[in-house]
């Protein structure tokens, strides 16, 4: 290596760690590599003693592909030359070889040097420093800096160069891990703005289900009353038609039997035995009759209204099973329409039915009363008490009946057994207000 023999003056030393100095400060002030890089190439040419052309440029390394890629320059250059050297392949030209070997290059003159292979048109005569960047003894780039041919070479470029060279190639490793580290918190930012908007649909799609599923509910609970209606409509006249007339028919059969006995003088033994027969037959019959169409629909519901037809209710139930019934009723004339006088009146019967048929109780208490906004039945039992699975269970189909006679008006029905102890019902309908 040529060099002149500049005298290391104080004023040269202080000069180098200024040098020093504004290239880590560069290094650590900027984000972006690029704007780093140019920096620092432009605080070298300013260092008199390298005796630099305002031209530089920095390749980065394809460690992988074994290539180096033009990254930044500063000063001017032909298109052809950025064109060419986009690219250099280790061990090509003077930048591939500093890449190849890693140590620093010096090079007098393009003309002379058999090393500078790449010629371009209009190349005028220099020389360079070629200075390898390394990270931890990895390579991340090369500087090429331009000098007139023949420099008086500086004496301790070597050395500087060498540690700015490291500290640049630290700096890059560092903006690099940092630009990794800003692209994965991107995509990650970006994976979580995703998953919202996913949420979000999901949360959209669950609310319109929820949607459509309460307005199924309630179709199918209006269907469900209208069938109950008609149910009970049908009931009624059913239970009119049999009462009305095949009790008049039987009376009218009653009252010819009565003829006939009349018509016969002295009937035969026979004769008379089969006419009382017959009576009792049209008697039977009669009553068969009245409890059929009670059991349809009763019309003492639609005559005398549900306190009457709860009280000929209890009292008929105390009568079939046994079992003793205290039903209080408050206040004494409790009145309601005809509509919720049914509801109760059924799920009174759908109670009572369960009683005979789950309970094994001995005795029921029933209360039915009014107040200015709702009416209340309670029917609690003394017997095993209702199951809690079998509260909530949807076979339980003539309890979810009577809740969904309620829900017609606003209404619920409670129901809660304790072992051996016996079940509570609770029904509530509200009324117009009073
Ligand atoms: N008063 C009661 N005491 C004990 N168990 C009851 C009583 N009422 C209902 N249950 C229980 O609840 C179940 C569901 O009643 P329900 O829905 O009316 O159906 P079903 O009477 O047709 O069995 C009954 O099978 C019975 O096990
Ligand atoms: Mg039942």
């Amino acid at each position: 290596m040529k060099s002149t023999t500049p005298q290391d003056t104080l004023g040269t030393i202080a000069r180098e760690y200024q040098v020093l100095h504004e290239v880590a400060r560069a290094l650590q002030s900027s984000e972006e590599t690029i704007t780093m890089l140019k920096q620092v190439m432009k605080i070298l040419i300013q260092f008199e003693e390298l005796k630099v052309e305002s031209k530089a440029g920095i390749f980065l390394a394809d460690e992988e592909k074994k290539v180096l890629r033009l990254f930044t320059t500063v000063g001017s250059f032909t298109q052809e030359f950025l064109e060419r050297e986009k690219e250099v392949p280790y061990g090509d030209c003077l930048c591939g070889r500093a890449a190849a070997s890693g140590e620093l290059l010096t090079s007098d003159s393009c003309f002379t040097d058999a090393r500078h292979e790449r010629t371009f048109t209009d190349m005028t005569a220099h020389g360079h420093y070629i200075i390898p960047l390394k990270s931890r003894e990895r390579l991340v780039g090369v500087m090429f800096l331009y000098t007139s041919i023949n420099p008086s070479w500086y004496k301790h470029s070597q050395e500087v160069l060498l540690s700015i060279g490291g500290l640049v190639g630290d700096a890059v490793v560092r903006l690099q891990n940092e630009e990794q580290i800003r692209t994965h918190r991107r995509a990650l930012e970006q994976e979580v703005t995703e998953r919202k908007q996913i949420e979000q649909e999901l949360m959209k799609y669950r609310d319109q289900l929820e949607d459509q599923v309460e307005k199924r509910t309630e179709q199918l609970r209006d269907l469900s009353n209208r069938l109950q209606t008609i149910r009970e409509e049908e009931k009624a006249r059913i239970a009119r038609e049999v009462h009305d007339e095949l009790g008049q028919s039987l009376t009218a059969l009653k009252l010819d039997l009565a003829w006939v006995e009349r018509r016969l003088h002295e009937p035969e033994e026979a004769v008379r035995e089969k006419i009382k027969s017959l009576y009792d037959l049209i008697e039977s019959t009669i009553e068969r009759v009245q409890i059929i169409s009670a059991e349809l629909r009763p019309r003492i519901l639609d005559v005398l209204g549900v306190c009457e037809a709860l009280r000929w209710q209890t009292g008929e139930f105390q009568e079939r099973t046994g079992i003793m019934c205290e039903l209080t009723i408050r206040p004494d004339a409790l009145v309601l329409d005809p509509e919720r006088s049914t509801t109760l009146f059924r799920i009174y019967q759908e109670a009572l039915t369960n009683v005979a048929r789950h309970a094994e109780a001995s005795r029921i208490d029933v209360r039915c009363e009014q107040f200015s906004d709702r009416v209340e039945l309670e029917v609690i039992d003394n017997g095993q008490g209702i199951d809690e699975k079998k509260v909530s269970d949807s076979h339980s189909l003539g309890l979810a009946g009577m809740r969904e006679r309620a829900l017609v008006w606003g209404g619920d029905v409670h129901i809660a057994g304790q072992p051996d102890r016996g079940t509570r019902l609770f029904v509530r309908i509200p009324t117009a207000s009073t």
